[in-house]
């Protein structure tokens, strides 16, 4: 324990970084751990608690890394496993922990142990530990699934004869194979990994599509849509409890004191009824699972109300951290330039959308920062958010990476947008991404940046207060020295004009933030300590919050 009963996980602010976007030390256009190891001065000074790492592992990048082929090294494009260890024991300077994601559902079609399902026979102990089953007729699949980036959830493999065989199942892309959880070695291969990544010093893991992993073992046909939160043949399965349990008593058999402290996991769940996280944080199951509630709700004061209760309502903002955006979702700053929340259509929507709104959105993201850092309990901010970073509509067909632009044939633009590489100067090749050793020029990004990404950059906004940087900054420092802030709880100051979203903090701490289209008057204050706009004699104007000392 640490910190007087609480565990840092319980308000720690981390920060995602998706490595291959993040700072490219050797110039080859791909960002890699000893770019963000050189870059951890700056998380430092913006003052986060911890750094969550999206995988980093051997991976074709058939799907940016969640297609992994080794689970207990570091892929050479992104450096070595010396690299990794001076990147948490440099982060440790710096107070800041280090989480790693954890790909339990599926790995890469070109992981070994696929390799010798492939080679082996059916039947085999070999093709066991995945989910290998004949068809149900000529050509036809053992059953509808279809995969989450669009098509069938199976492909057929070429047997030894040479003739097409059996059907393997994979929930996203056809490269990468779902394990079969119900086979022991399965979930002895993860132990030994969890175990791997504690035992280098990480702080915690984030579990990738946590509500996935086992199925029904019928595996029948889906018979209609069903929401997210309702149970399905491979979502929300009771099996997950005890594997989950077992998980924690892993993180719990790690020392709790000094640093970094107990260990957390956080559960990527994606649900539309809040009460699905339930059992997934039940007494001795995960410390954490995301709140992804803020991402699904529109630009209107009663979306955000209602978001924000029901995960209260849960277990707090503790062990269900508060986000905006992350790497599968469009950026908030260009988000927010429509009304409504984040769908699969956002992206194509904000394509057609063309120039307008720009402005709106990121002013909504400002004053959406200061929601989310006012909130009790932890959040998440993904990198470049603190930039205001817009998401990118016209990357080039050509040019695109993600598997759902070419699985869905072209109708979902993908999630490439939200992963442009960082903008760290005002000019030069791919905007200060890239370093060289030598000083020659770098190679051009592996995303195409757009031609105005300097006036996003780290040095464009650092010295100004009032830009995006600047606000995050400050509302960092504030959120660590005020005792109102972080971990707590809030009460809703209750108001007539319904576009003001209200709450109070103890002691003495307001949040107000003004969602609608006209000006409202503040509450009662003493004084304004940040606010994301101009606030004046006339009330808060729209789409502007304010943290107000009371
Ligand atoms: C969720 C990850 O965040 C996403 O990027 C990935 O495509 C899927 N899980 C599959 O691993």
């Amino acid at each position: 324990m640490s910190d007087g009963g609480h565990v840092w996980w319980e308000d720690a602010v981390v920060y995602e970084v998706y490595p291959r976007s993040f700072a490219d030390a050797d110039g080859d256009g791909v960002g890699d751990l000893p770019g963000l190891r050189s870059r951890l001065g700056y998380l430092a000074d913006l003052g986060v608690d911890a750094v969550w790492l999206t995988p980093f592992y051997p991976s074709p990048l058939a799907d940016g890394g969640y297609d992994v082929s080794d689970y207990r090294a570091v892929d050479p494009l992104l450096g070595t496993m010396a690299d990794f260890d001076g990147l948490v024991k440099d982060a440790a300077a710096y107070r800041i922990r280090v989480i790693v994601d954890l790909v339990p559902n599926h790995c890469s079609s070109a992981h070994p142990l696929f390799r010798a399902a492939l080679a082996a026979a059916p039947g085999s102990p070999e093709r066991a530990r995945f989910i290998f089953r004949d068809g149900r007729g000529p050509g036809l699949p053992p059953n509808n699934w279809v995969s989450q980036f669009g098509g069938s959830a199976w492909t057929r493999v070429t047997e030894a004869d040479g003739e097409p065989g059996q059907w393997h199942l994979h929930l996203f892309d056809t490269s990468q194979p779902d394990w079969n959880w119900r086979n022991p070695d399965v979930p002895a291969l993860f132990e030994d990994v969890i175990r791997f990544w504690l035992d280098r010093g990480v702080a915690g893991l984030r579990v990738d599509v946590a509500h996935g992993l086992f199925k029904d073992p019928d595996l029948p046909d889906i018979v209609e849509r069903r929401p997210l939160s309702a149970p399905s043949p491979y979502r929300h399965r009771p099996e997950l409890k005890a594997l989950y349990r077992s998980w924690r008593a892993i993180l719990d058999s790690y020392p709790d004191e000094g640093f970094p402290g107990p260990r957390t996991a956080i559960g990527e769940v994606w649900y539309d009824v809040p009460g699905t996280l339930r059992p997934y944080l039940a007494t001795g199951g995960l410390p954490q699972v995301f709140n992804f509630q803020l991402i699904l709700a529109g630009w209107q004061t009663a979306a955000f109300r209602e978001a924000i209760d029901s995960a209260l309502a849960l277990t707090g903002g503790s062990r269900a951290p508060w986000v905006l955006g992350n790497h599968d979702v469009a950026r908030p700053a260009s988000r927010y330039r429509l009304d409504e929340g984040f769908t699969p259509q956002t992206v194509a929507e904000l394509i057609a959308l063309g120039d307008r709104n720009a402005e709106v959105g990121a002013r909504r993201a400002r004053a959406a920062a200061l929601i989310l850092l006012a909130l009790p309990g932890s959040a998440y901010i993904y990198q470049g958010e603190e930039l205001g970073l817009p998401e990118v509509t016209d990357i080039p067909d050509d040019a695109r990476r993600d598997p759902a632009f070419r699985r869905t044939n072209a109708e979902h633009p993908g999630r490439d947008g939200c992963r442009v590489p960082l903008p760290w100067a005002r000019t030069g090749t791919g905007f200060g991404f890239s370093l060289t050793q030598d000083g020659g020029r770098p190679a051009e990004p592996w995303l195409p940046q757009p031609p105005d990404w300097g006036r996003h950059s780290v040095d464009s906004q650092l010295a100004d207060e009032h830009s995006f940087l600047g606000l995050y900054r400050t509302a960092l420092r504030l959120r660590r020295v005020h005792p109102a802030l972080g971990r707590g709880t809030l009460r809703w100051l209750d108001r007539e004009d319904s576009s003001l979203l209200c709450f109070a903090r103890e002691p003495g701490f307001i949040l107000a933030a003004n969602l609608g289209t006209a000006p409202a008057p503040l509450p009662a204050h003493r004084e304004v300590l940040l606010a994301s706009g101009p606030v004046t004699g006339g009330g808060l104007p729209p789409d502007t919050a304010a943290w107000l000392s009371a």
